[in-house]
């Protein structure tokens, strides 16, 4: 089955509202078509609008990166969904791993958030993934079991509005990649327990990205991987000249015709 690739970029904490409409310039200059794939760019939150602003009418599409799961009401400092699409942002991360460690976040906060953004008719980009000591002990599979199982609890997805992005913890930030196939034995078991809960055909249709540590050295050989459709990229994906060639790699793979 065809899955569209994604090359998806998650700013976290930097670039300036300056820096970001100057990045989406840059990006656009020497970047300004893409084919068979989709670009998805995740700045910080306060930088959505003006990002909109600078990537109207181009290919390019905005995420926030994290959101709470109500849309108004007494929750000092938090993000709504229908913010988010107001900004002209219409994905949002969900479950990354620095908002579970740092923010302590769970499985329970994650189906909320997940079911009030796409209730809201956006697109969740739902991360997953195990930790360095969970995969020594042997427990990738069950860790990613639970974490989609309760993430996804009374969430009713469909392939279009969700996307999984696969990030062992271990990976993130740290020049450590997964290997090709670790990572896409991590995909192929991610999918199979997306058909368990949702059925083969939502399962075949659902991208699964890949993040953790990628870089135009590595994002080849990953996007070669049968259930690898894309790419969640941090620190590289922090200045076009480092993104575009990974957005190149994604694009030419083949896997949107
Ligand atoms: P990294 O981050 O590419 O810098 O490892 C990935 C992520 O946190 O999504």
């Amino acid at each position: 089955m065809k899955r569209t690739p994604i090359a998806a970029g998650n700013w976290k904490l930097n670039n300036t509202i300056a820096q970001t409409t100057q990045y989406f310039k840059d990006l656009l200059i020497h970047k300004h078509t893409i084919r068979d794939c989709e670009v998805i760019i995740a700045p910080v939150a306060l930088s959505l609008p003006a990002a909109a602003e600078a990537v109207k009418g181009s290919y390019l599409q905005l995420s926030a990166q994290n959101c709470y799961h109500k849309n108004s009401g007494a929750f000092t400092g938090e993000l709504s969904p229908a913010l988010i699409k107001d900004a002209g942002a219409y994905y949002s991360l969900v479950g990354h791993s620095e908002r579970r460690t740092y923010f302590k976040e769970n499985d329970k906060d994650f189906s909320l958030k997940n079911k009030a953004l796409i209730d809201e008719g956006l697109t969740p980009i739902f991360c997953i993934g195990e930790t360095l000591e969970q995969r020594e002990a042997g427990k990738v599979e069950n860790v990613l079991e639970s974490q989609l199982t309760y993430g996804l609890e009374g969430v009713d997805v469909n392939s279009r509005n969700f996307i999984i992005a696969y990030e062992p913890v271990w990976a993130i930030g740290t020049g450590r990649v997964a290997s090709k196939i670790d990572a896409q034995n991590a995909h192929a078991f991610v999918r199979n327990v997306i058909e368990k809960l949702y059925g083969n055909e939502i399962a075949q249709s659902v991208r699964i990205l890949y993040g953790g540590s990628v870089t135009a050295e590595n994002v080849e050989e990953l996007i070669a991987q049968n259930d690898i459709d894309g790419a969640l990229v941090g620190g590289a994906s922090l200045t076009p000249a480092k993104f575009i060639p990974i957005i190149n790699a994604i694009e030419v793979s083949g896997k949107g015709q």
